[in-house]
């Protein structure tokens, strides 16, 4: 089977790009990653993708006039590279629907971009999704694998895990638990994706035997 052609695009320290990175290189999800795109020059998840050799794209957001001009240089600098699918791993940046359908897989007839959030959406979508389940006072939080849609955080889930808030948490501890069920989660949904073992009846996303 040909490997997954894969771009991660993330804007922080990239702990998931680098659980990506590590599947990758052990051979545990058959993808490749092609390229890290980044709009923040001094992510570190850049100095990750460099320490293993992985092609990187910077395109900083406030160089450019609007969104769709970001965008159209994003896609012209990750278009030598052909990513299968695109996933966003703590990548802070809304996307337009004209983005959403120029990566839209129609081979797998499936939306071509992924991306993880650190609740159990429709809970606490947006940019602070621990913080803001933690502040809530929830018992249980989670972490949920979704296709992007034009909404914010609105598209079809793909994988959810919870996890709890325990009595004595701070809030550092409460996301260290989440964050080691994104490493594996994440993982997990591209390996099902390079599978085609996922089709969306409606909103559904089905997992394929
Ligand atoms: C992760 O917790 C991810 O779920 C979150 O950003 C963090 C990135 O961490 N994403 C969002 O909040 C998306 N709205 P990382 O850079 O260490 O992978």
């Amino acid at each position: 089977m040909n490997k997954l052609k894969i771009a991660v695009f993330a804007s922080g320290g990239g702990t998931n790009l680098q659980s990506i990175i590590d599947h990758c290189e052990d051979n545990k999800i058959d993808a490749e990653i092609v390229a890290v795109v980044s709009n923040k020059i001094n992510a570190y998840a850049v100095e990750r993708a460099k320490n293993h050799n992985i092609t990187t794209i910077i395109v900083e957001s406030k160089k450019f006039k609007d969104r769709n001009e970001h965008e159209a240089e994003i896609i012209k600098q990750l278009a030598p590279y052909n990513p299968e699918l695109l996933v966003f791993a703590g990548y802070m940046r809304l996307v337009t629907p004209d983005f959403i359908r120029h990566y839209y897989n129609k081979e797998k007839n499936l939306p071509g971009i992924i991306n993880i959030h650190p609740a159990l959406l429709p809970s606490f979508p947006g940019t602070s999704g621990y913080e803001d389940a933690f502040d809530y006072g929830v018992k249980y939080s989670g972490i949920t694998i979704h296709f992007i849609d034009e909404g914010v955080d609105t598209g079809p889930i793909v994988l959810q895990e919870t996890f709890p808030r325990n009595d004595s948490d701070t809030l550092e501890e409460f996301k260290k638990r989440g964050l080691s069920i994104e490493h594996r989660l994440y993982p997990m949904a591209i390996r099902l994706y390079a599978h085609n073992k996922l089709k969306i009846e409606g909103r559904f996303v089905k997992i394929l035997e």
